[in-house]
C-alpha cells in the first residue's frame, strides 16, 4: 500500500510517498481502508521535530484522524464488523491507504455522513468540546474569547460555544476569515492585524473580560490573553501555533484558573469521551454543526497540504485522500 512517512525531521521535503506492507491489527484494533484523513497543525509540528511529545524513532507515519471502512479486526473486537464505515482518532498512522486504530478510539460513521466530513471531526470537535465544556465548564451567557477562530479547532469551538449559549469573540488574521467566523455564529470577530484584541475584548465585555479564553497561538498572544480573563474566568491553553508557551500554566489571581490542555492525554484517561464523536456526527447530520473543508489534497501531495496549513491560507480543515 502507499503511505507518507518521514525518516528525519525537517521541512515538507521530508514527507516521502512510499510503498509499505498493509499493517496487521492487534487484538484490540481495527484495520481501516482509508477514504479521508484529517490534517492537523500537530502533524506539521511533529514533522519539524518540535512537538510536545516527539516520536523517538523513525520512520514516522503521521495522521491522527481518518475515516473509511473496516477491512480487518483483532480477535477482541466485537463492536465493529468488516465493511462497516468508521471514523477514528487513532492518534497516528493515518497518512496511508490502510491504518490500524484502537477499537476504543473508533466510532461508526452514520448513514448520510461521508468519510470526508467524518475525518474532519475527531480532533477539532473533541478538543473544542472537552476543552470548553468539560475543562472550562462553559455555560450559557459566558463570554468566550477563541484565538485563531479560523483554525480547524477554532471553527469547531465557535459552534460549540453557540450551542451552549455563550457569547463568542474570535480573533483571525484577515477580514475574510473574520467574516466567515461571524457566518458560523461568532458574535464578534477581531482582525488582530488591524486591532489590538485586549482593549477590544475588555470593551465588549464592559471591562470585565472573558469568562473563558481558548488560546492556541502562544508567544505574545498567550501572555496578552491572560490580561482579558475575567474574575473567576478559565483560561485554557491548547497550542502554540505561533510561539512558545510555558510548560506549566501560570497561577492567576482573583479566582481565575489557567490550564494546559491536551485532548489526547485527557481522552486516554477518559476513553468514554470518544463517544462524543457520535453526538458530533449526529448534530452535523441534523445541520446543527457545520464542517468546513478548506482543501482536499491527494495523499501523494501531503507536502502541499502542509504548505497550505503553515501558510495560514486555510479556513477550517485540510484533508488528504489516498
Ligand atoms: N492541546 C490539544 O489537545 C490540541 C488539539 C488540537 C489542536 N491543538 C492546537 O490548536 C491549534 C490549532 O490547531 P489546528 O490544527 O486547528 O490549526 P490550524 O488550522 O493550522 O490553525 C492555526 C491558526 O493559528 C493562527 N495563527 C496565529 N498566529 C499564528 C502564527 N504566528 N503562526 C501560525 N499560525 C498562527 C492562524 O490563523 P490566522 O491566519 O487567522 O492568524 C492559523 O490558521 C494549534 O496550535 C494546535 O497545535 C491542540
Amino acid at each position: 500500500m502507499k503511505t507518507v512517512r518521514i525518516h528525519e525531521f525537517g521541512d515538507e521535503s521530508v514527507l516521502k510517498y512510499e510503498d509499505v506492507p498493509v499493517p496487521v491489527p492487534a487484538s484490540d484494533e481495527v484495520l481501516v481502508k482509508i477514504e479521508a484523513i484529517g490534517v492537523n497543525r500537530a502533524d506539521a509540528t511533529i514533522r519539524r521535530g518540535a512537538y510536545t511529545f516527539n516520536p523517538d524513532s523513525f520512520p514516522v507515519t503521521m495522521g491522527m484522524e481518518f475515516a473509511g471502512t473496516v477491512a480487518a479486526k483483532g480477535d477482541e473486537v466485537s463492536d465493529f464488523s468488516i465493511g462497516q464505515r468508521v471514523v477514528t482518532y487513532a492518534g497516528t498512522g493515518g497518512y496511508a491507504e490502510y491504518a490500524v486504530a484502537k477499537a476504543l478510539r473508533t466510532r461508526p460513521t452514520p448513514a448520510g455522513i461521508d468519510s470526508r466530513t467524518a475525518a474532519s471531526v475527531p480532533v477539532t470537535f473533541l478538543t473544542a468540546w472537552c476543552g470548553l465544556v468539560e475543562v472550562a465548564a462553559l455555560k450559557a451567557g459566558d463570554w468566550v474569547l477563541v484565538q485563531a477562530g479560523g483554525s480547524g479547532v477554532g471553527v469547531a469551538a465557535i459552534q460549540v460555544c453557540k450551542q451552549i449559549g455563550a457569547r463568542v469573540v474570535v480573533t483571525a488574521g484577515n477580514d475574510e476569515k473574520c467574516a466567515r467566523c461571524i457566518g458560523l455564529g461568532a458574535d464578534f470577530a477581531i482582525n488582530y492585524t488591524s486591532k489590538d484584541f485586549v482593549p477590544e475584548v475588555m470593551g465588549l465585555t464592559g471591562g470585565r473580560g472573558a469568562d473563558v479564553v481558548l488560546e492556541m497561538v502562544g508567544g505574545d498572544v498567550f501572555t496578552r490573553s491572560l490580561e482579558v480573563v475575567a474574575p473567576g474566568g478559565r483560561f485554557v491553553s491548547i497550542g502554540r501555533a505561533g510561539g512558545p508557551v510555558p510548560d506549566k500554566a501560570p497561577e492567576l489571581p482573583g479566582g481565575r484558573s489557567a490550564t494546559r490542555f491536551f485532548v489526547n492525554t485527557y481522552l486516554n484517561e477518559r476513553p468514554e469521551g470518544y463517544r462524543h464523536i457520535d453526538t458530533f456526527l449526529q448534530r452535523i447530520g441534523q445541520g446543527g454543526y457545520q464542517v468546513i473543508i478548506d482543501t482536499i489534497f491527494p495523499l501523494s501531495e501531503a507536502a502541499g497540504a502542509h504548505r497550505r496549513l503553515i501558510g495560514r491560507e486555510h479556513f477550517g480543515k485540510i484533508l488528504l485522500v489516498p
